[in-house]
Protein backbone atom coordinates (compact mmCIF):
# COMPACT_ATOMS: atom_id res chain seq x y z
CA UNK A 1 0.00 0.00 0.00
CA UNK A 2 1.10 3.14 -0.69
CA UNK A 3 0.03 6.53 1.02
CA UNK A 4 0.77 10.20 -0.18
CA UNK A 5 2.34 11.62 2.81
CA UNK A 6 0.81 15.04 1.75
CA UNK A 7 -2.37 13.62 2.02
CA UNK A 8 -2.26 12.68 5.73
CA UNK A 9 0.12 15.89 6.55
CA UNK A 10 -3.04 18.24 5.07
CA UNK A 11 -5.78 16.54 4.70
CA UNK A 12 -8.85 15.29 7.29
CA UNK A 13 -9.40 11.35 8.01
CA UNK A 14 -10.15 8.55 10.19
CA UNK A 15 -9.18 5.08 11.32
CA UNK A 16 -12.78 3.25 12.35
CA UNK A 17 -12.62 -0.50 13.58
CA UNK A 18 -13.64 -2.54 16.73
CA UNK A 19 -12.08 -2.65 19.35
CA UNK A 20 -8.79 -4.96 18.62
CA UNK A 21 -9.21 -4.36 15.11
CA UNK A 22 -5.33 -2.91 14.38
CA UNK A 23 -6.43 1.12 14.59
CA UNK A 24 -3.43 1.74 16.61
CA UNK A 25 -1.11 -0.41 14.98
CA UNK A 26 -1.98 1.39 11.63
CA UNK A 27 -1.41 4.62 13.36
CA UNK A 28 1.61 3.36 14.71
CA UNK A 29 3.04 2.40 10.79
CA UNK A 30 1.76 5.73 9.71
CA UNK A 31 3.67 8.40 12.53
CA UNK A 32 7.22 5.83 11.74
CA UNK A 33 6.74 6.68 8.39
CA UNK A 34 6.37 10.59 9.45
CA UNK A 35 9.23 10.17 11.81
CA UNK A 36 11.32 8.51 8.94
CA UNK A 37 9.87 11.78 6.47
CA UNK A 38 11.16 14.35 9.26
CA UNK A 39 7.12 15.73 8.93
CA UNK A 40 6.40 16.75 12.98
CA UNK A 41 3.26 15.39 14.57
CA UNK A 42 1.47 15.37 17.90
CA UNK A 43 -0.73 12.04 18.88
CA UNK A 44 -3.36 11.99 21.65
CA UNK A 45 -2.19 8.87 22.64
CA UNK A 46 -4.91 7.00 25.06
CA UNK A 47 -3.11 3.84 26.02
CA UNK A 48 0.37 5.12 27.11
CA UNK A 49 1.57 3.03 23.38
CA UNK A 50 3.66 5.77 21.14
CA UNK A 51 6.22 6.27 23.17
CA UNK A 52 8.14 3.67 21.75
CA UNK A 53 8.37 6.00 18.68
CA UNK A 54 11.65 7.05 20.37
CA UNK A 55 13.47 4.24 19.21
CA UNK A 56 13.58 5.57 15.65
CA UNK A 57 13.06 9.25 16.08
CA UNK A 58 13.80 12.29 18.82
CA UNK A 59 9.97 12.65 20.24
CA UNK A 60 8.84 14.32 23.31
CA UNK A 61 6.56 12.48 25.64
CA UNK A 62 4.61 14.31 27.52
CA UNK A 63 3.40 12.19 30.80
CA UNK A 64 2.04 12.14 33.92
CA UNK A 65 5.16 9.90 34.75
CA UNK A 66 7.64 8.23 32.86
CA UNK A 67 8.05 10.59 30.13
CA UNK A 68 10.16 13.81 29.11
CA UNK A 69 8.05 16.57 30.50
CA UNK A 70 4.94 16.88 32.60
CA UNK A 71 1.50 18.07 31.80
CA UNK A 72 3.08 21.39 33.79
CA UNK A 73 4.49 22.05 30.45
CA UNK A 74 3.82 25.41 28.66
CA UNK A 75 2.08 23.81 25.74
CA UNK A 76 2.42 27.20 23.46
CA UNK A 77 6.42 26.63 24.18
CA UNK A 78 5.86 23.17 23.75
CA UNK A 79 4.51 23.20 19.95
CA UNK A 80 6.34 26.22 19.24
CA UNK A 81 9.35 24.45 19.22
CA UNK A 82 7.78 21.55 18.33
CA UNK A 83 7.17 23.43 14.68
CA UNK A 84 9.93 24.69 14.42
CA UNK A 85 12.44 22.10 15.10
CA UNK A 86 10.18 19.37 13.42
CA UNK A 87 10.23 17.38 16.54
CA UNK A 88 6.87 15.11 16.97
CA UNK A 89 4.91 15.09 20.64
CA UNK A 90 3.20 12.44 22.12
CA UNK A 91 0.95 13.66 24.81
CA UNK A 92 0.08 11.22 26.60
CA UNK A 93 -2.89 10.61 29.02
CA UNK A 94 -3.20 7.21 29.57
CA UNK A 95 -2.23 8.12 33.28
CA UNK A 96 -4.35 11.51 33.37
CA UNK A 97 -7.05 11.84 35.67
CA UNK A 98 -8.54 14.98 33.55
CA UNK A 99 -8.02 13.57 30.18
CA UNK A 100 -10.32 15.74 28.47
CA UNK A 101 -9.34 18.72 30.21
CA UNK A 102 -5.42 18.09 29.01
CA UNK A 103 -6.66 17.04 25.71
CA UNK A 104 -8.27 20.58 25.06
CA UNK A 105 -5.68 22.24 26.48
CA UNK A 106 -3.32 20.56 24.86
CA UNK A 107 -4.76 21.43 21.15
CA UNK A 108 -6.01 24.64 21.99
CA UNK A 109 -2.19 25.81 22.30
CA UNK A 110 -1.32 24.08 19.05
CA UNK A 111 -4.49 25.35 17.20
CA UNK A 112 -3.20 28.70 17.73
CA UNK A 113 0.03 28.00 17.73
CA UNK A 114 0.17 26.64 14.28
CA UNK A 115 -2.79 29.82 12.87
CA UNK A 116 0.21 31.67 13.24
CA UNK A 117 2.96 29.58 12.20
CA UNK A 118 1.18 28.06 9.66
CA UNK A 119 3.41 24.68 8.91
CA UNK A 120 2.47 21.48 7.85
CA UNK A 121 1.34 19.59 10.88
CA UNK A 122 -0.73 16.81 11.64
CA UNK A 123 -2.46 15.73 14.74
CA UNK A 124 -3.59 12.57 15.87
CA UNK A 125 -6.54 11.65 18.14
CA UNK A 126 -6.79 7.82 19.78
CA UNK A 127 -10.31 7.76 21.08
CA UNK A 128 -11.83 10.65 18.99
CA UNK A 129 -15.37 9.59 20.08
CA UNK A 130 -14.42 10.65 23.98
CA UNK A 131 -13.61 13.96 22.92
CA UNK A 132 -15.46 14.86 20.55
CA UNK A 133 -18.53 13.22 20.68
CA UNK A 134 -22.05 13.31 18.41
CA UNK A 135 -23.98 15.74 21.07
CA UNK A 136 -26.31 18.93 20.03
CA UNK A 137 -24.62 21.69 21.01
CA UNK A 138 -24.15 25.25 19.74
CA UNK A 139 -20.27 25.56 20.45
CA UNK A 140 -18.00 23.93 18.63
CA UNK A 141 -15.42 21.95 21.00
CA UNK A 142 -11.75 22.16 19.70
CA UNK A 143 -11.44 18.99 17.86
CA UNK A 144 -14.40 20.13 15.44
CA UNK A 145 -12.81 23.23 15.07
CA UNK A 146 -9.59 21.41 14.22
CA UNK A 147 -11.27 19.92 11.72
CA UNK A 148 -13.39 22.28 10.13
CA UNK A 149 -10.91 25.50 10.31
CA UNK A 150 -8.05 23.99 11.14
CA UNK A 151 -6.81 23.54 7.01
CA UNK A 152 -6.17 27.22 6.81
CA UNK A 153 -3.66 26.82 9.12
CA UNK A 154 -1.85 23.77 8.05
CA UNK A 155 -3.32 21.25 10.86
CA UNK A 156 -4.05 17.86 9.25
CA UNK A 157 -6.38 15.90 11.39
CA UNK A 158 -6.56 12.08 11.46
CA UNK A 159 -9.05 10.74 14.30
CA UNK A 160 -9.34 6.99 15.50
CA UNK A 161 -12.79 5.92 16.98
CA UNK A 162 -14.13 2.50 17.79
CA UNK A 163 -17.21 4.10 17.58
CA UNK A 164 -17.74 5.73 14.62
CA UNK A 165 -21.90 6.11 15.60
CA UNK A 166 -20.60 8.28 18.63
CA UNK A 167 -18.42 11.01 17.12
CA UNK A 168 -19.29 14.41 16.26
CA UNK A 169 -20.65 14.39 12.63
CA UNK A 170 -18.84 17.55 12.41
CA UNK A 171 -15.84 16.02 12.19
CA UNK A 172 -16.56 12.80 10.61
CA UNK A 173 -17.78 14.54 7.46
CA UNK A 174 -14.93 16.82 7.08
CA UNK A 175 -12.95 13.18 6.56
CA UNK A 176 -11.89 13.03 2.92
CA UNK A 177 -10.11 9.49 3.21
CA UNK A 178 -10.14 6.93 5.99
CA UNK A 179 -9.13 3.27 6.86
CA UNK A 180 -12.26 0.91 8.23
CA UNK A 181 -11.30 -2.53 9.89
CA UNK A 182 -13.97 -4.96 11.37
CA UNK A 183 -16.77 -3.59 12.37
CA UNK A 184 -20.29 -5.41 13.56
CA UNK A 185 -22.30 -2.68 15.17
CA UNK A 186 -25.57 -1.84 12.84
CA UNK A 187 -25.45 1.92 14.17
CA UNK A 188 -21.71 2.19 13.26
CA UNK A 189 -22.10 0.50 9.85
CA UNK A 190 -24.67 3.10 9.10
CA UNK A 191 -22.71 5.68 10.44
CA UNK A 192 -19.79 5.22 7.77
CA UNK A 193 -22.14 4.43 5.25
CA UNK A 194 -22.27 8.20 3.56
CA UNK A 195 -18.51 7.98 3.24
CA UNK A 196 -18.31 5.06 1.15
CA UNK A 197 -19.20 5.71 -2.50
CA UNK A 198 -19.03 1.75 -3.27
CA UNK A 199 -21.57 -0.81 -1.48
CA UNK A 200 -19.66 -4.27 -1.54
CA UNK A 201 -16.38 -2.59 0.30
CA UNK A 202 -18.98 -1.94 2.98
CA UNK A 203 -20.47 -5.74 3.22
CA UNK A 204 -16.91 -6.67 3.68
CA UNK A 205 -16.46 -4.61 6.91
CA UNK A 206 -18.03 -7.07 9.12
CA UNK A 207 -15.62 -9.97 7.90
CA UNK A 208 -11.98 -8.48 8.54
CA UNK A 209 -9.23 -9.66 10.39
CA UNK A 210 -7.02 -8.04 12.72
CA UNK A 211 -4.48 -5.86 10.46
CA UNK A 212 -7.41 -5.08 8.03
CA UNK A 213 -8.64 -2.41 6.46
CA UNK A 214 -10.70 -1.30 3.69
CA UNK A 215 -10.32 2.63 2.46
CA UNK A 216 -11.77 5.30 0.82
CA UNK A 217 -10.55 8.39 -0.85
CA UNK A 218 -7.42 7.18 -1.15
CA UNK A 219 -7.68 5.57 -4.32
CA UNK A 220 -7.34 2.29 -3.34
CA UNK A 221 -10.02 -0.38 -3.98
CA UNK A 222 -9.49 -3.37 -2.29
CA UNK A 223 -8.97 -4.02 1.30
CA UNK A 224 -5.33 -4.67 2.41
CA UNK A 225 -3.45 -5.95 5.44
CA UNK A 226 -1.21 -3.76 7.22
CA UNK A 227 2.35 -4.04 7.48
CA UNK A 228 4.46 -4.51 10.01
CA UNK A 229 5.92 -2.04 12.64
CA UNK A 230 9.54 -1.34 13.07
CA UNK A 231 8.80 -0.30 16.91
CA UNK A 232 7.26 -1.67 19.29
CA UNK A 233 4.55 -4.70 18.47
CA UNK A 234 6.14 -7.15 16.32
CA UNK A 235 9.83 -6.38 17.87
CA UNK A 236 11.08 -6.28 14.64
CA UNK A 237 14.49 -4.40 14.75
CA UNK A 238 14.68 -0.63 14.22
CA UNK A 239 15.54 -0.06 10.26
CA UNK A 240 14.70 3.52 9.90
CA UNK A 241 16.94 6.39 11.12
CA UNK A 242 19.71 4.07 12.85
CA UNK A 243 20.90 6.10 15.78
CA UNK A 244 18.26 8.75 17.01
CA UNK A 245 19.88 12.06 17.96
CA UNK A 246 19.00 13.32 20.79
CA UNK A 247 21.02 16.68 21.04
CA UNK A 248 18.83 19.18 19.67
CA UNK A 249 15.68 17.34 21.76
CA UNK A 250 17.60 17.61 25.13
CA UNK A 251 18.40 21.52 24.73
CA UNK A 252 14.43 21.96 23.46
CA UNK A 253 13.41 20.07 27.00
CA UNK A 254 16.09 21.81 28.94
CA UNK A 255 13.90 24.95 27.80
CA UNK A 256 10.69 23.59 28.09
CA UNK A 257 11.37 22.20 31.74
CA UNK A 258 12.58 25.88 32.51
CA UNK A 259 9.14 27.39 31.34
CA UNK A 260 6.51 26.96 33.72
CA UNK A 261 6.49 23.02 34.46
CA UNK A 262 7.39 23.61 37.93
CA UNK A 263 7.94 27.76 38.34
CA UNK A 264 10.44 27.01 40.66
CA UNK A 265 13.56 27.77 37.82
CA UNK A 266 11.47 31.35 37.22
CA UNK A 267 14.04 33.26 39.48
CA UNK A 268 17.37 32.93 37.74
CA UNK A 269 15.83 34.27 34.48
CA UNK A 270 19.11 33.28 32.70
CA UNK A 271 18.14 30.13 30.77
CA UNK A 272 15.07 29.42 29.61
CA UNK A 273 12.28 31.92 28.67
CA UNK A 274 13.39 32.13 25.03
CA UNK A 275 9.82 33.27 23.71
CA UNK A 276 7.80 36.47 24.25
CA UNK A 277 4.41 37.81 24.02
CA UNK A 278 4.35 40.32 21.42
CA UNK A 279 1.70 42.28 18.69
CA UNK A 280 1.85 40.88 15.46
CA UNK A 281 0.34 42.16 11.84
CA UNK A 282 -2.17 39.17 10.95
CA UNK A 283 -0.51 36.76 8.84
CA UNK A 284 -2.53 36.67 5.54
CA UNK A 285 0.22 34.69 3.81
CA UNK A 286 1.66 31.50 5.13
CA UNK A 287 5.58 30.25 4.82
CA UNK A 288 4.05 27.29 2.20
CA UNK A 289 2.62 30.08 0.17
CA UNK A 290 5.95 31.71 0.21
CA UNK A 291 8.06 28.80 -0.74
CA UNK A 292 5.13 28.44 -3.75
CA UNK A 293 6.03 31.20 -4.49
CA UNK A 294 9.81 31.17 -4.41
CA UNK A 295 9.50 28.57 -6.69
CA UNK A 296 7.51 30.43 -9.31
CA UNK A 297 10.38 32.87 -9.24
CA UNK A 298 12.90 30.42 -9.58
CA UNK A 299 11.16 28.92 -12.41
CA UNK A 300 10.72 31.74 -14.49
CA UNK A 301 14.33 32.88 -14.46
CA UNK A 302 14.94 29.01 -15.42
CA UNK A 303 12.78 29.63 -17.93
CA UNK A 304 14.38 33.20 -19.62
CA UNK A 305 18.15 31.63 -19.38
CA UNK A 306 17.63 28.69 -20.59
CA UNK A 307 20.68 26.46 -18.76
CA UNK A 308 20.93 28.20 -15.79
CA UNK A 309 19.43 26.38 -12.58
CA UNK A 310 18.12 28.44 -9.90
CA UNK A 311 17.26 26.81 -6.86
CA UNK A 312 15.91 28.09 -3.35
CA UNK A 313 18.34 28.72 -0.94
CA UNK A 314 16.03 29.64 1.71
CA UNK A 315 12.77 30.92 2.67
CA UNK A 316 12.66 32.57 5.97
CA UNK A 317 9.81 34.27 8.24
CA UNK A 318 11.01 37.00 10.29
CA UNK A 319 9.20 40.11 11.78
CA UNK A 320 9.91 43.62 11.63
CA UNK A 321 9.30 46.44 13.71
CA UNK A 322 6.67 48.94 12.32
CA UNK A 323 5.21 51.43 14.28
CA UNK A 324 1.81 52.93 14.23
CA UNK A 325 1.33 56.54 15.54
CA UNK A 326 -2.13 57.57 15.98
CA UNK A 327 -3.26 61.67 16.23
CA UNK A 328 -6.06 63.90 16.42
CA UNK A 329 -6.43 66.84 13.82
CA UNK A 330 -9.08 69.20 14.49
CA UNK A 331 -12.07 69.83 12.19
CA UNK A 332 -13.82 72.95 11.76
CA UNK A 333 -16.35 72.45 13.97
CA UNK A 334 -15.46 73.16 17.55
CA UNK A 335 -14.36 69.68 19.93
CA UNK A 336 -14.54 67.66 17.07
CA UNK A 337 -11.52 65.86 15.63
CA UNK A 338 -10.40 63.00 13.35
CA UNK A 339 -8.33 60.49 14.44
CA UNK A 340 -6.08 59.05 12.13
CA UNK A 341 -3.18 56.32 11.99
CA UNK A 342 0.58 56.00 10.11
CA UNK A 343 2.93 53.58 9.85
CA UNK A 344 6.57 54.10 10.01
CA UNK A 345 9.24 51.39 9.26
CA UNK A 346 12.46 51.59 11.15
CA UNK A 347 14.16 53.85 9.20
CA UNK A 348 11.08 56.12 10.02
CA UNK A 349 9.64 56.43 6.25
CA UNK A 350 5.85 56.32 6.05
CA UNK A 351 4.56 52.56 5.30
CA UNK A 352 1.40 52.12 3.33
CA UNK A 353 -0.47 49.22 3.78
CA UNK A 354 -3.71 48.28 1.82
CA UNK A 355 -3.38 45.70 -0.84
CA UNK A 356 0.48 45.14 -0.52
CA UNK A 357 3.26 47.05 1.52
CA UNK A 358 4.87 49.92 0.61
CA UNK A 359 7.60 52.47 2.05
CA UNK A 360 7.28 56.15 1.21
CA UNK A 361 10.02 58.33 1.92
CA UNK A 362 8.72 60.68 4.26
CA UNK A 363 9.96 63.67 2.72
CA UNK A 364 8.64 62.55 -0.63
CA UNK A 365 5.13 62.11 0.93
CA UNK A 366 3.76 65.52 -0.63
CA UNK A 367 2.54 68.56 1.57
CA UNK A 368 -1.25 67.76 0.80
CA UNK A 369 -3.50 70.49 2.36
CA UNK A 370 -6.95 68.14 2.60
CA UNK A 371 -5.94 65.28 4.82
CA UNK A 372 -8.57 62.94 3.16
CA UNK A 373 -6.20 62.31 0.17
CA UNK A 374 -3.17 61.22 1.96
CA UNK A 375 -2.99 57.54 0.83
CA UNK A 376 -0.61 56.92 3.94
CA UNK A 377 -2.83 57.80 6.39
CA UNK A 378 -5.09 55.20 7.58
CA UNK A 379 -8.52 55.62 9.22
CA UNK A 380 -8.40 52.25 10.68
CA UNK A 381 -5.97 51.11 13.56
CA UNK A 382 -3.77 47.88 12.45
CA UNK A 383 -5.05 44.87 13.35
CA UNK A 384 -2.77 43.13 15.28
CA UNK A 385 -2.57 39.99 18.09
CA UNK A 386 -0.69 38.66 20.53
CA UNK A 387 1.93 36.38 19.20
CA UNK A 388 4.39 34.43 21.10
CA UNK A 389 8.13 34.33 19.31
CA UNK A 390 11.87 33.52 20.17
CA UNK A 391 14.24 36.23 19.80
CA UNK A 392 15.74 34.88 16.43
CA UNK A 393 12.37 35.24 14.50
CA UNK A 394 12.48 38.79 14.96
CA UNK A 395 14.29 41.62 13.54
CA UNK A 396 16.12 44.27 15.88
CA UNK A 397 14.78 47.93 16.31
CA UNK A 398 12.42 50.06 18.17
CA UNK A 399 10.82 52.90 17.32
CA UNK A 400 11.02 56.25 18.61
CA UNK A 401 7.57 57.43 19.81
CA UNK A 402 8.25 60.92 19.80
CA UNK A 403 10.26 60.68 16.37
CA UNK A 404 7.66 59.85 14.66
CA UNK A 405 5.42 62.35 16.29
CA UNK A 406 7.68 64.86 15.21
CA UNK A 407 7.17 63.81 12.13
CA UNK A 408 3.74 64.52 11.76
CA UNK A 409 3.80 67.42 12.92
CA UNK A 410 5.76 68.38 10.32
CA UNK A 411 2.98 67.58 7.72
CA UNK A 412 0.29 68.61 10.44
CA UNK A 413 1.43 70.88 12.72
CA UNK A 414 -1.98 71.26 14.79
CA UNK A 415 -1.82 67.33 14.66
CA UNK A 416 -2.48 65.82 18.37
CA UNK A 417 -1.08 62.35 19.72
CA UNK A 418 -3.50 59.82 20.56
CA UNK A 419 -1.16 57.08 21.25
CA UNK A 420 1.37 54.73 19.64
CA UNK A 421 2.10 51.12 18.97
CA UNK A 422 5.41 48.91 18.11
CA UNK A 423 4.00 46.00 16.17
CA UNK A 424 5.64 43.36 14.12
CA UNK A 425 5.01 42.69 10.61
CA UNK A 426 5.92 38.99 9.51
CA UNK A 427 7.91 39.42 6.20
CA UNK A 428 9.95 36.39 4.38
CA UNK A 429 12.90 36.75 3.05
CA UNK A 430 13.30 34.29 -0.44
CA UNK A 431 17.23 33.36 -1.44
CA UNK A 432 17.47 31.83 -4.72
CA UNK A 433 21.05 30.73 -5.98
CA UNK A 434 22.48 30.09 -8.99
CA UNK A 435 25.85 28.64 -8.53
CA UNK A 436 27.36 32.17 -7.11
CA UNK A 437 24.94 34.38 -7.94
CA UNK A 438 22.43 34.88 -5.25
CA UNK A 439 19.22 36.83 -5.43
CA UNK A 440 17.12 38.07 -2.73
CA UNK A 441 13.60 38.97 -2.54
CA UNK A 442 11.03 40.21 0.46
CA UNK A 443 7.10 39.35 0.58
CA UNK A 444 5.00 40.54 3.29
CA UNK A 445 3.60 37.97 5.06
CA UNK A 446 0.22 40.12 4.78
CA UNK A 447 -0.60 39.92 0.94
CA UNK A 448 2.36 38.03 -0.04
CA UNK A 449 3.56 40.52 -2.62
CA UNK A 450 7.35 41.79 -3.00
CA UNK A 451 8.32 44.72 -0.85
CA UNK A 452 11.52 46.71 -1.12
CA UNK A 453 12.81 47.15 2.24
CA UNK A 454 16.26 48.47 2.72
N1 LIG B 1 -1.07 -5.43 10.94
C1 LIG B 1 -0.82 -6.10 12.08
N2 LIG B 1 0.16 -7.00 12.11
C2 LIG B 1 0.45 -7.65 13.25
N3 LIG B 1 -0.22 -7.48 14.44
C3 LIG B 1 -1.20 -6.58 14.46
C4 LIG B 1 -1.56 -5.85 13.28
N4 LIG B 1 -2.57 -5.01 13.62
C5 LIG B 1 -2.84 -5.21 14.91
N5 LIG B 1 -2.04 -6.17 15.43
C6 LIG B 1 -2.07 -6.65 16.81
O1 LIG B 1 -3.42 -6.79 17.21
C7 LIG B 1 -3.64 -6.28 18.52
C8 LIG B 1 -4.69 -5.16 18.50
O2 LIG B 1 -4.24 -4.08 17.70
P1 LIG B 1 -4.46 -2.56 18.09
O3 LIG B 1 -3.81 -1.76 17.04
O4 LIG B 1 -4.04 -2.30 19.49
O5 LIG B 1 -6.04 -2.47 17.96
P2 LIG B 1 -7.03 -1.26 18.28
O6 LIG B 1 -6.22 -0.03 18.45
O7 LIG B 1 -7.91 -1.19 17.08
O8 LIG B 1 -7.79 -1.65 19.49
C9 LIG B 1 -2.31 -5.79 19.01
O9 LIG B 1 -1.72 -6.77 19.83
C10 LIG B 1 -1.49 -5.62 17.75
O10 LIG B 1 -0.13 -5.83 17.98
MG1 LIG C 1 -6.05 1.22 20.10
Amino acid sequence: MDVDAEAIMTGRGCIMGQSGSGKSFLAGVLLEELCRLKLPFCVIDTEGEYSALKDIAPVIVVAEEGGDIGFGVDFDELFLRSIDNDIPVVIDVSDTEDKKGAVYRSLQALYSVESRMRRPYLVVIEEADKFAPQVVRKDHNIIEELSVRGRKGGVGLLVATQRPANISKNVLSQCSYGFVGKLTIENDLNAIRILFGRKQALENITRLGTGEFVSFGLGIENSFRIKERVTKHAGATPEIGGEVKRGRIESVLKDLRGIGNTGSNRSGRKSAVKSQSVRALHMGFGLDDAKGYAQKIAKKRFLLFGNATERIDSVELKYMPIGQCSFRIPTRHKNEYLEYYALFDLKYRLVRIDNGIRTLDVETAGKGRTVNYMPWLRKEPLDTEEVKLVKEDMIEGALSERKAFSLIRRRFPEAMPSGFLQALMPIYIITLKNGNRIREFVLDGLFGRQVNFK
